[in-house]
């Protein structure tokens, strides 16, 4: 009997290993199909080299190979600060401010002067025009004072945690309330001013109120700086191009890109580089880098003398670095880069093409590594903006409100 038992035991402690060892070898030998199966970039890099331009099956297959060895995810919702969740009452007040020219001194322009939604929430210049100007987008002109740089598209601001082109405010609270103040651009003069104006306005009153008072008595003792700034910010977290050709091939849905965008896609994560620093879903890696970007678009022009980041930390070593941009809807906010140097898409392929600044001569001090000569040929260039485009937002534009509160013309004259 204790025999039999002893026996049993050692029975099922050899069967018990056996089953282990089986498990083992099974998992291991899954593990090893699975690692097998999925290519690296580099790896589908070197095949793309021999697959014919018009299969379609063969680059769908490598495009789909690259997002899965880059394990990209699709878009989340944008963090909001615990301080101010985007509680329809902000995001409502924060959307008419932004349209409200009641912020500038003058009282003709508005964030939506420079931020526009015909111009993908930029402008569609070079650079900026700020006070003394008018108009809205490209139209803008006149006599006004021309800003130092290029106006950033605030789609997906959200999902920065680093705003303008220098990095230098690291919140959207933080940044709403510079243009403002800016001399040149909104020009007000006070905090002082800029609060009575408002707290004038029964509206004002009331919107405040209901979006940052407990049980308020809407006097207008809402009203101050710091939730001018929230409740703008709050209305940007709101701006996001989520439905892309792109984002839609994400999900699965292999229809949506073109073959020229899917060879495209394949050189834009691996011979171009791009996703190094434009990395997916949002196309930024939340930091800064200097490309050597020149101060014209002619070949042999000169450095940009911008310092960029350099300014901001104070140190050598982050002269002209800039933040890198979000890509989506990239197609409608052109001219390009921090100075707005690059009137097309097509321009900055070339100057990447070219190895950035230092591939043109130049002698930049802090050249991001990532940034040299990519050899790509005329085809891999046309087929990179293909898959640029791909990046456009299939969504309607934001809408201007009917009127603001304080009764002026909507986003200014
Ligand atoms: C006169 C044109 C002009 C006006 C008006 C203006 N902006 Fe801007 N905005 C710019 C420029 C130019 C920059 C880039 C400045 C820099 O990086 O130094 C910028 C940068 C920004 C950024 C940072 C985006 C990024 O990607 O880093 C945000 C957010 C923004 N503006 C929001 C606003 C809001 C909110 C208002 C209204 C309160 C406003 N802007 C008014 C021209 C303007
Ligand atoms: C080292 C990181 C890095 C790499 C690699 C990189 N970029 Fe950029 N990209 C940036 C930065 C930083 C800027 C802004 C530079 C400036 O304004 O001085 C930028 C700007 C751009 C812009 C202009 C965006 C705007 O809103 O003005 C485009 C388009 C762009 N990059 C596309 C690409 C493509 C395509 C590739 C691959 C061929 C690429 N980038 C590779 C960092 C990078």
């Amino acid at each position: 009997m204790t025999n039999n038992l002893s026996q049993t035991i050692k029975l099922l402690v050899v069967a018990g290993f056996a089953v282990c060892l089986a498990a083992g070898g099974f998992y291991a030998y899954r593990h090893y199909r699975a690692s097998g199966a999925v290519l690296t970039t580099a790896e589908i890099t070197t095949l793309a080299k021999n697959v014919a331009l018009e299969d379609r099956a063969e680059w769908l297959r490598l495009a789909r190979g690259v997002l899965a060895a880059e394990a990209v995810s699709p878009l989340a919702s944008p963090r909001e600060p615990v301080n101010n969740r985007g509680e329809a009452t902000r995001v409502e007040l924060g959307y008419l401010l932004f349209f409200d020219p009641i912020l500038s001194a003058d009282k003709t322009m508005s964030c939506a002067s420079c931020h526009h939604p015909d111009y993908g929430m930029a402008d569609g210049l070079p650079k900026g025009v700020g006070v003394g100007g008018h108009g809205y987008g490209a139209q803008r002109a006149g006599t006004g004072r021309v800003l130092s740089r290029n106006t950033p598209s605030i789609f997906n601001a959200a999902f920065s945690s680093i705003q303008f082109w220098d990095g230098r405010a690291g919140s959207l609270e933080e940044q709403a309330l510079e243009p403002i103040f800016n001399e040149d651009e909104m020009a007000q003069p006070s905090a002082a001013e800029l609060l009575k104006r408002l707290r004038a306005i029964p509206r004002y009153r009331e919107l405040f109120g209901k979006a940052f008072g407990f049980n308020s008595k809407q006097d207008g003792s809402e009203i101050n700086l710091q939730n001018v700034a929230r409740a703008l910010a709050a209305y940007e977290r709101k701006l996001n191009v989520t439905d892309t050709s792109y984002d839609f091939f994400v999900k699965g849905q292999d229809e949506r890109l073109t073959t020229e965008q899917l060879r495209g896609l394949v050189v834009f994560f691996g011979q171009g580089q791009c996703a190094t620093c434009h990395i997916p879903p949002h196309f930024h890696d939340d930091a800064v880098a200097a490309l050597g970007v020149p101060a014209t678009a002619a070949k042999g022009a000169p450095l940009d003398a911008d310092p960029g980041f350099g300014a901001v930390l104070r140190r050598q070593d982050g002269f002209g670095a800039f933040k890198t941009p979000g890509l989506r809807n990239i197609e409608r906010t052109a001219p390009y880069m921090h100075n707005g140097v690059f009137a097309t898409l097509e321009e900055v392929i070339e100057f990447y093409n070219d190895g950035g600044g230092r591939g043109r001569g130049l002698d930049v001090y802090a050249q991001d590594a990532k940034v040299a000569k990519l050899d790509l040929n005329e085809q891999q260039k046309k087929d990179l903006l293909a898959f640029l485009k791909s990046l456009n937002d299939l969504a309607p534009a934001p809408k201007a409100p009917e009127s603001v509160p304080s009764s002026l013309p909507v986003g200014g004259k």
